[in-house]
C-alpha cells in the first residue's frame, strides 16, 4: 500500500490525524518536522532563526525524498508544498490527503502558538500565505478532507474509507 501522505496549512491537525491514522492502520508514523529536527539536532525555530528558510527549505526537500513509498503515515510541513519539485514528488509517489481547513479555525488553534517561525507575523501575511498556498495543496491532493467540527477518529475513519 501507498504511503499516506498529510498536506496542510500548520495547525491543520497533520500531527494528531496522522499518528491516529497510522495506529488504526498499523503503519509506522514519521513527520518530516522531526526527521529534519532529529537529522540536523536543532529544532525549527532554530533553524530558521540561525541558517534561514531557504535552507529549511532544502532540508525539507531531502527529508521528502527519503520517506517510504510504502506502508507509511507521514505528517509534512505546511509548506512542503512550496516548491514545485515537492509538489510532483508527493504526487507521484504517494497517497497524499489535503487537511483543509478554514483561516479562522486554524487562527484559534494556535493563537499564542510561539514555535511556527511563519506563524509568528503580521496577521495580513498569515492571510496571504493561506490564500496563496491553496491551490498548491489542491494540485498535488489526491483527497481532499474539509476539516469542520469533526471529532479525531471521524477524521481517520473519511481517511481510511478514502484510502
Ligand atoms: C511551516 C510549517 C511548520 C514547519 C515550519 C514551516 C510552514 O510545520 O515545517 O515551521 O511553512 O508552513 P507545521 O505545518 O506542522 O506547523
Amino acid at each position: 500500500m501507498k504511503s499516506i501522505c498529510l498536506i496542510g496549512f500548520m495547525g491543520s491537525g497533520k500531527t494528531t490525524i496522522g499518528e491516529a491514522v497510522a495506529k488504526k492502520l498499523d503503519l509506522t508514523f514519521l513527520d518530516t518536522d522531526s526527521e529534519i529536527e532529529k537529522w540536523r539536532e536543532f529544532d525549527i525555530p532554530t533553524i530558521f532563526e540561525t541558517e534561514g528558510e531557504g535552507r529549511f527549505r532544502e532540508y525539507e526537500t531531502q527529508v521528502l525524498k527519503k520517506l517510504p513509498f510504502q506502508s507509511a503515515v507521514i505528517a509534512t510541513g505546511g509548506g512542503i508544498i512550496e516548491k514545485e519539485e515537492n509538489r510532483k514528488w508527493l504526487s507521484e509517489h504517494f497517497f497524499v490527503v489535503y487537511l483543509q481547513t478554514s483561516f479562522d479555525v486554524i487562527q484559534q488553534r494556535l493563537d499564542g502558538d510561539e514555535g511556527r517561525p511563519l506563524w509568528n507575523q503580521e496577521l495580513e501575511k498569515k492571510e496571504k500565505l493561506y490564500k496563496e498556498r491553496k491551490p498548491k495543496y489542491i494540485e498535488c491532493a489526491d483527497f481532499i478532507l474539509n476539516i469542520r467540527k469533526q471529532s479525531v477518529s471521524e477524521v481517520v475513519d473519511q481517511i481510511v474509507s478514502g484510502i
